[in-house]
């Protein structure tokens, strides 16, 4: 399948996914990676890799605009299913529309626990012994949609939210490429 990547920043679960699509059996083949954020870590990174990137502010742009230029790039390369990876933007209803059932997700807690913003620091707030990663369909609702694989890390005496962070991070890059595939074979 032909893969999208949307991302705003650092760009370690892109780059996981662009690296697990070297293996001989893998399902996918990144056929771009886009970014609200000209500044996005992760763009060098994937130039590296030689897949194609494009980079536009969504500043002064509506929503809707900006998402069907997003649409518009991804079809203009061919992409089938789309992943956000530390996408850090609301999409609106006509682009989940769009790639319904082909667009997914990874969001740092064991969902439906802690969706949103910080999630680090709400799991130590609320007294979590255990946090995680998931990564799940997207729908119209931040952090909802059916969840399609899950992984789970210890939360630790001591812990603030950059070392859990830390330790999710691990599991998320590890998590995606396994979870994407799994929902590229249900899909079949
Ligand atoms: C990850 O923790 C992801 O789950 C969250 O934002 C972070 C992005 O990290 N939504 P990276 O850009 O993939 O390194």
């Amino acid at each position: 399948k032909r893969l999208g990547i949307l991302i705003s920043g650092r760009g370690s679960n892109m780059a996981a996914l662009i690296d697990a699509a070297a293996a001989p059996d893998c399902p996918w083949q990144v056929v771009l990676v886009a970014s609200n954020n000209p500044d996005a870590a992760g763009l060098a990174r994937a130039a590296a890799a030689g897949v194609p990137t494009v980079a536009f502010s969504h500043k002064g742009t509506a929503r809707e605009a900006f998402d069907v230029r997003l649409t518009q790039a991804l079809r203009a390369h061919g992409a089938e299913w789309v992943a956000l990876a530390g996408y850090m933007r609301l999409l609106s209803p006509a682009f989940v529309a769009d790639w319904a059932g082909r667009l997914v997700n990874i969001h740092p807690s064991l969902l439906p626990r802690h969706k949103g913003l910080d999630t680090h620091a709400r799991a130590l707030a609320a007294g979590d012994r255990e946090a995680g990663a998931s990564v799940h369909h997207v729908t119209e609702l931040l952090d909802d949609g059916p969840v399609i694989a899950q992984a789970r890390v210890p939360i630790l005496p001591g812990d603030t939210p950059e070392t859990l962070a830390a330790r999710v991070l691990t599991v998320e890059n590890r998590l995606y490429p396994k979870a994407l595939a799994k929902a590229m074979t249900d899909a079949e």
